[in-house]
Order: structure tokens, then sequence, then C-alpha cells
């Protein structure tokens, strides 16, 4: 991971100095680097170990944080690892411009690995993340969304960059179809369940802790699986309430949500589901010999579940 982060710095320079202050200001934050992490045990553990598995960990970091760029001015957080957020240190326009640097480095980088193959991952990985946060967009306010749909955005904004992350390290690695799809089981099942988390912890985190804000999905109206959850559970007033925070967005009505979602059960069904999407990764594990990268994979699935930041 040291070898990524030197990457990580090179790749970030530009001729633009607002560009490398902005670039520099949030990967200077840190954050937990699963991403490139995934890259790196997939590739140890299926014995590949050249020089390409640090290109392609910081190329995938780098389009994890051109989403987070994006994502930020489209939620209107204030909040991100602990520091303000680009747009609220420098401004929407610049931190949308920003991605955009991010995401094309990333695609420069790509094309320097000279792998069609790992352009046509990541090229379909960024094209899906970009639909899942649109789909996201069309679900706002939304009391109704059906949970398949709930559970088909976090698939494609967040599970799929796991999923591409995990099969980069098996295409390195030559790794035959079948391991290259049951590391990509992997990365999905494990991004769903690193989603789901993050929705419980939006309701039940602490900001400190996570580097972000609480209580930002329900000032959104974002319909998630702890509201959706409750909302079956709860009794009609209840429901009611819960509908009327999702369609106009609300923070005042936090602590009496929280409430609710706690009472209902609505949280625990929450971290149900995503230990359930955890297992589902550690099962597609067991197809991998056993070794050091292995067990850190293996890890990860609890890690991702029993996270508080
Ligand atoms: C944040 O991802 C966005 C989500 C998919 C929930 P991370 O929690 O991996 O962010 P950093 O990189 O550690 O800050
Ligand atoms: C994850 O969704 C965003 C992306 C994967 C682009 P969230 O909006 O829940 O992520 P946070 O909570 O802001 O990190
Ligand atoms: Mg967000
Ligand atoms: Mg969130």
């Amino acid at each position: 991971m040291r070898r990524v982060d030197v990457v990580i710095r090179e790749r970030l320079a530009s001729r633009v100095a607002l560009i490398e202050q902005i670039s520099h200001y949030i990967v200077n934050a840190g954050g937990k680097r699963i991403r490139p992490r995934l890259v790196l045990l997939f590739s140890e553990a299926l014995g590949f170990e050249g020089p390409e598995r640090y290109e392609l960990a910081a190329i995938v970091e780098f389009i994890h944080t051109a989403t987070l760029l994006h994502d930020d001015v489209v939620d209107e957080s204030a909040l991100r690892r602990g520091r303000a957020t680009a747009n609220a240190m420098f401004g929407n326009a610049a931190s949308v411009l920003v991605g955009d640097f991010l995401y094309s480095r990333a695609f420069q980088m790509m094309v320097a690995v000279k792998s069609l193959r790992v352009l046509d991952v990541l090229a379909d990985a960024t094209n899906v993340i970009a639909e899942g946060e649109v789909l996201q967009l069309m679900n706002m306010h939304d009391p109704d969304l059906a949970v398949e749909d709930y559970l088909q955005v976090i698939r494609f904004k967040t599970a799929k960059l796991f999923e591409a992350s995990a099969r980069l390290g098996a295409v390195l690695a030559g790794a035959d179809p079948a391991m290259e799809e049951r590391c990509a089981d992997f990365g999905r099942s494990l991004g769903t369940a690193f989603q789901l988390v993050d929705d419980l912890l939006d309701y039940e985190g602490n900001s400190d802790e996570l580097g972000k804000n609480v209580g930002d999905d329900l000032r959104e109206g974002k319909p998630t699986l702890p509201l959706l959850v409750a909302m079956e559970r709860a009794e009609p007033a209840e429901r009611d309430l819960i509908r009327h925070a999702i369609e106009q967005g609300e923070v005042q009505g936090l602590p009496q949500i929280l409430a609710i979602v706690r009472r209902t059960g609505a949280l625990a069904a929450t971290r149900a589901a995503a230990q359930g999407e955890a297992e589902r990764a550690r099962l597609a594990l067991e197809l991998l010999p056993p070794s050091r990268a292995r067990s850190a994979l293996l890890d990860l699935c609890l890690r991702s579940v029993n996270r508080s930041s």
C-alpha cells in the first residue's frame, strides 16, 4: 500500500495549480483505501506480483476519489474524511471539474497498462457507477421505493467498483474465467455489505469516528434500507412521519425517526442484511488457495460489517 501511495502522489501531478491543491486536499485526508487493497490482495492470492498491480490499485482509488468529489456536490455534504468537503472549501464547480480530472487521469493510467481487458472492466465500472448515482437521484424523495430497487442502486453505485477491483486482481494474475467470476462475486457482495453498513451508520454512527456527518441521508430524503424496513414495521402514524420526512427531506425529525428505526429493529435488519452479504463474500473465497492474502480478505469481510468508521 506504500507503493500505491507513491503512485497516487506521482499521478496527481498537473500543470494547473488548483487541480493539485484540491486533489491533494482530499487525498491527504486519507481514506480506508479498501478498493486498492482488493486489487493487491486478489493479485497476490492468485500469484501475481508484477508492478502493474500498484498502478491498477491507484487507478481504482482515483476513480473512487472522483466519485466522492462528485457525490459530495450532489449530496450537498459538508464533511468528508474528517475535513470540510472539497465542495465546501473550494466550491461545487471546482469539485466537479477536479473529479473529471481524476476520472480522465485514471483512464490515461489504464491506457499505459496496455490491456484492453483492464480497460473493458474499468470503462464498464465507471459507467455503471454513474448509472447508480443517477438512479438514486431518480429515487430521491420516494417513500414507496421497493427494497429491490434500493439494492440495485447500491450494487451499481458502490458494489460495482468493489467488483471491478477484485476482478482486476484476477485479470492481472491471468486467472481462468470461473476463478475471475468468484473474485467478482466476492467484490460485489462485499461492496453491497459495505454500502448497507454505510447507510446504517448514517443513522447510528458517530460523526467524529466516521469523518462524515450522520443524518445526511434523511436530510436529503434518501430512502435507504433502515427507513424502508421501519416503514414496513411501524404503526400508521409513525409510518406517515417517515413518509413525510422522505418526501420533504428534513433534519428536525431525526431524533424521533431514529427512535422508530431503532425500536422497529430496522437497524438490526440492515446489519443482518449486511452480514448476509458478507457471508456470501466469505463463501466466494473458498475457491482460493489458502494464503496470507486470503486471510486478509476474510478479515475485510468481518471488518466491513463491524466497522464504525
Ligand atoms: C465512501 O467510501 C463511499 C461509499 C461507498 C459509502 P469509503 O468509506 O470507502 O470512503 P473512504 O475512501 O474510506 O473515505
Ligand atoms: C456512496 O453513497 C457514493 C458513491 C459510491 C459514489 P453515499 O452518498 O452514501 O456515500 P457517502 O455516505 O456520501 O460517503
Ligand atoms: Mg454521499
Ligand atoms: Mg452514505
